[in-house]
């Protein structure tokens, strides 16, 4: 069965270009309504400019389907808003939202700015914050929502030079986490991709041919599921790109036990090192307190 979007409306940030861009022109054929924002600034995150937007708006109408431009910034409180204002001024609802606004300001940790951290952090970390904030007393009233985050493999695994962008990004992941659950009872989903594409943010990393071959739809059919009402899971991670999919995740391993009637000391640690650490039937995405639960079960 075709996955389709027809009566409802979604809300892409960054959607100016590259990975953002590819996911509304797919909803938009697909028959949702589409909120293109977009600030138009440059990689580092300087300037604004209206154009980004406006051609992709363009580009969704000349193939025949509906779309909005804006052009807020994702990392002002009255931003957030203004989107979701403006999906409901137009269309009356907003189903879908997909955060994915970002920039770069790379630098080895020693060298980072707080100039360069807070402006990274404050479009990834503030900017998912502002626009979700704004999107979820609409959610729970219609009972309904589907969310897309985007994290890295900086933000999972960790990258030389992204001390800002990997904390940031990490930081999509606790947001989830914790939506997931707020938004359990209002089936409001919540789910993280971890993006590969050739882009402009990929430019000074990729090759040429690389930035060329690795195009953002390959990572788009894994958004539009997530996004849509077919996907009922939340709380995913998916790695998507450059000709693979797979999920991520948190694991929590089996540990040791010793039990509180006897307390530990550092050596004890040092002793049982290896099987503290040791991963081999860890499970994934442990709920939080579940440690807790166990003791006082142990205990009935
Ligand atoms: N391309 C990759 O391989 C890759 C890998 C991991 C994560 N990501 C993430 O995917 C997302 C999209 O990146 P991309 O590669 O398509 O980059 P891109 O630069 O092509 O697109 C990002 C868009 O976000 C817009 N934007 C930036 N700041 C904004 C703000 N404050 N408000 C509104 N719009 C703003 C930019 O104008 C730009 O059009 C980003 O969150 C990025 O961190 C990309």
């Amino acid at each position: 069965m075709a996955i389709r979007f027809d009566g409802q409306v979604a809300l892409v940030t960054g959607a100016g270009a590259g990975l953002g861009r590819a996911y509304a022109i797919d909803l938009a054929k697909r028959g949702a309504k589409v909120v293109v924002n977009d600030l138009g600034g440059d990689p580092h995150g300087e300037g604004a400019d209206r154009s980004p937007a406006q051609k992709v708006v363009d580009e969704i109408k000349e193939a025949g389907g509906e779309a909005v431009a804006n052009y807020n910034n994702v990392a002002e409180y009255d931003g957030g808003f203004e989107m979701v204002k403006q999906a409901m001024d137009t269309w009356g609802r907003l189903d879908v939202v997909i955060c994915n606004a970002g920039i770069l300001r790379d630098t080895a940790f020693h060298n980072m700015s707080e100039e360069d951290w807070d402006k990274v952090v404050a479009v990834h970390l503030k900017g998912t914050f502002t626009v979700l904030r704004a999107a979820w007393p609409v959610f729970r009233q219609q009972s309904y929502g589907r969310v897309v985050v985007t994290t890295s493999s900086s933000g999972i695994y960790g990258q030389f030079g992204q001390a800002n962008y990997g904390a940031a990004k990490t930081g999509m992941l606790g947001l989830m986490n914790v939506l997931k659950q707020e938004g359990a009872k209002y089936n409001v989903n919540v789910n993280t991709i971890a993006p590969v594409a050739g882009t402009r943010l990929t430019a000074t990393v990729m090759q040429e041919d690389m930035l060329q071959k690795l195009v953002p739809e390959m990572v788009v059919p894994a958004v539009v599921y997530m996004v849509s009402q077919d996907c009922t899971d939340s709380g995913y991670v998916i790695e998507a790109g450059a000709g693979n999919f797979n999920r991520a995740s948190i694991v929590k391993g089996k540990g040791v036990q010793p039990g509180t009637d006897d307390l530990k000391d550092a050596e004890w640690v040092q002793q049982n090192w290896q099987q503290i650490c040791d991963l081999d039937g860890a499970e994934p995405m442990w709920r939080t307190g579940q440690t807790l639960k166990d003791y006082l079960a142990s205990k009935q």
